[in-house]
């Protein structure tokens, strides 16, 4: 257990464990200008205060046409800094590194928030119907995401994490399922991860030289081959990290996970891109025990384990476990999903 609590750099930036707290939006906590709510402030604290060395504060989306919910926080404009500090207060203030992750949903926006949803291509599929977005579009894009960063540094953060996961715009950009355009946006993978490529370059030039950017990304983008790659290629552009989950779908990668791995496919394939990079590797999903996280990082597996539920459930997590006391463990019952109400974890009633 005693390996989970040793500190870890990131660039400079000293953690002082290896648990960290994975972006989870709060939706019904902020209002629907996605201002920084109280409910959000006491949020970040109570986990703060259980103990977790990295938070990675929720989804925030960079422009206001591309949220995935009218009430998901927002950086969009400067009137969003001083809300967001306050979430950085209470993490210092309690010893906890935290970083804020930028995102926009694309094709994945709903009609309510966007009657004009954008993605890399035209998009149709059941009621989701999207258009390719311009040159000067992706061009504007990619300064939302400049400005986001740079407000987040403002605010305080001790850096940024990319969305690039979970099927939202990035993804849609970086899928060879759906992403068919023909510029240099499109085609092989150096101009499909072109766009995430650009903004990195973009923010890093403007904050900084400590100022964290890391990016979450697929291992299944469209395989673990090609995760790999991207993953090297993501080291070789300067990112400070990689977060490992799933893509723009959930195809589980080929081939047979060893029976005695601690995790399932999505953590196995952390591992997998960790022996091919040198930057630090945050692996997520499903990771419940002390156990299966204090195997992954003892073996240096992985550099990070990210616990979302259970920490959700057990806000004191991390101390729990440091201190041998009995967490109170997520039930996987499902009423934290999208936290479209947000206090109806049975733990918490
Ligand atoms: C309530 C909730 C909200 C989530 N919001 C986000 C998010 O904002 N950004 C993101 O990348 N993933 C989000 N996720 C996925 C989590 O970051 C994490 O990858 C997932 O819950 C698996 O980890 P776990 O098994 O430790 O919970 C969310 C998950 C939950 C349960």
């Amino acid at each position: 257990m005693s390996t989970l609590f040793t500190s870890k750099k990131m660039r400079n930036l000293e953690i002082k464990n290896r648990i960290v707290l994975p972006p989870m939006v709060t939706f019904s906590f902020a209002n629907e200008e996605g201002f920084v709510s109280k409910k959000n402030i006491k949020h970040y604290e109570n986990i703060a205060k259980g103990g977790a060395g990295l938070i990675i504060v929720e989804a925030t989306c960079v422009n206001q046409k591309g949220r995935l919910s009218q009430d998901q926080l927002g950086i969009w404009s400067d009137d969003y800094i001083e809300g967001l500090s306050k979430l950085v207060q209470v993490c210092h203030e309690n010893d906890a590194k935290v970083m804020i992750q930028l995102h926009h949903a694309g094709l994945r926006t709903p009609q309510a928030v966007t009657g004009d949803r954008i993605s890399s291509s035209n998009y149709q599929k059941g009621d989701i119907v999207a258009r390719a977005m311009t040159i000067e579009e992706i061009h504007a894009l990619q300064d939302d995401f400049i400005q986001g960063a740079i407000r987040a540094e403002k605010a305080g953060f001790d850096g940024i994490e990319l969305h690039g996961a979970h099927s939202y715009l990035m993804t849609q950009f970086f899928s060879s399922k759906i992403n068919n355009r023909t510029d240099e946006y499109g085609g092989n993978l150096d101009n499909r991860l072109r766009v995430a490529a650009e903004i990195f370059k973009g923010i890093k030039k403007k904050v900084k030289e400590d100022f964290i950017v890391g990016i979450r990304m697929g291992c299944n983008e469209p395989d673990l081959e090609t995760s790999i790659v991207m993953a090297k290629k993501f080291e070789t552009l300067g990112m400070d990290f990689l977060h490992i989950s799933t893509g723009f779908d959930n195809t589980p990668i080929k081939g047979e996970i060893p029976e005695d791995f601690p995790g399932n496919w999505i953590v196995y394939s952390a591992t997998k891109i960790k022996e091919q990079v040198d930057i630090p590797i945050i692996a997520v999903n499903s990771i419940k025990t002390p156990e299966q996280a204090s195997y992954l990082i003892e073996h240096d597996l992985v550099d990070f384990v990210a616990i979302g539920r259970g920490q959700l459930a057990d806000h004191n997590f991390v101390n729990h476990i440091k201190d041998r006391k009995e967490i109170a463990t997520c039930l996987g019952c499902k009423p934290c999903r999208w936290f479209t109400n947000g206090d109806q974890c049975p733990r918490h009633l």
